[in-house]
């Protein structure tokens, strides 16, 4: 697997996770492990990451790497997952609910709006029956204007839907391309807020995110620390919500890349860090 993932504010979690020798901690996103790596430097040499990822691709990768236990799973099921590998001591869980490069550059998904010769599936688990192909040409318009007007905040949901309406009736939407020439948009942003909807509606983000927060906070011992990064307001604004409910905030304001970060990886502009404290 090529395209290895940059692991973002690295700086800000080796203080913020707070982790020591001998503790366990959850990665709840494990790409290709860049965090979970930098989790063990602290907790070595006795200390356990388990690593969950939905992608088989990524769990694949990370089998075999010492002391971390790389899982297939969906984070919302995070409590199960815990539990079944009777994994305790707790200290730190962290999800980074950013886009993995190798999602975007190798997995011929569909990801992004430049790749227009990629099928449009934009499935973050392969084995999901659900993709944006199916969605673009099954769903109702009513559906699709919900979708890009509550996952993409886009101003004209409705013009998009009835353009993607129109398109399918001529032709089957099935690649990147197929969808671009429907919809004849060329705005960078436009595109990138019609890509995003379709894929948090794929894959179930913002259910997901919601679900799994109260159980990784249930999973945390006492003193333990929930760390999520985020990188757009509707993930930020369930985190921030979910967070006023309970524990110790430890970031009033949010903890963003810094320039230079930015400047060597700039997937890491938008990311944002908050850390609960469970007491
Ligand atoms: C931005 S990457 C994580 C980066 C990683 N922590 C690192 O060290 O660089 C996001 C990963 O989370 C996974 N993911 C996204 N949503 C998930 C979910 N609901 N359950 C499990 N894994 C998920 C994706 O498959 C992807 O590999």
């Amino acid at each position: 697997m090529q395209e290895i993932h940059t692991p973002v504010l690295v700086k800000e979690l080796r203080v913020l996770l707070n982790l020591k020798s001998g503790d366990n901690a959850v990665d709840a996103t494990l790409d290709g492990g860049g965090h979970a790596r930098m989790m063990l430097e602290f907790i070595k040499p006795n200390g356990k990451v388990l690593g969950i990822d939905q992608d088989k691709n990524m769990v694949e990768k990370m089998a075999g790497e010492k002391n971390i236990t790389a899982v297939l799973g969906n984070f919302k099921d995070i409590d199960e997952i815990i539990k079944k590998r009777g994994f305790k001591k707790i200290r730190a869980i962290l999800f980074d609910l950013g886009m993995s490069r190798w999602h975007i550059e190798g997995s011929g998904r569909g990801f992004s709006f430049g790749r227009p010769e990629e099928p449009i599936l934009m499935q973050m688990d392969a084995r999901s029956q659900k993709n944006a192909a199916l969605i673009l040409n099954t769903c109702p318009e009513s559906e699709l204007v919900r979708i890009f007007k509550e996952f993409g905040e886009v101003r004209a949901p409705w013009e998009l839907a009835k353009k993607i309406i129109l398109a399918r009736k001529a032709k089957r939407i099935y690649s990147v391309g197929d969808l671009l020439s429907a919809l004849g948009i060329k705005n960078k942003k436009s595109l990138a807020k019609i890509f995003q909807a379709l894929r948090i509606a794929v894959n179930n983000e913002l259910e997901a995110l919601t679900e799994a927060l109260p159980k990784a906070f249930g999973a945390l011992d006492v003193g333990g620390r929930l760390a999520v990064i985020s990188y757009h307001s509707l993930e930020d604004r369930i985190v921030k919500n979910f967070f006023s409910t309970r524990g110790k905030i430890l970031t009033k304001k949010p903890q963003t890349a810094s320039q230079e970060e930015i400047t060597k990886n700039s997937s890491s502009r938008s990311a944002k860090l908050r850390v609960l404290e469970k007491i």
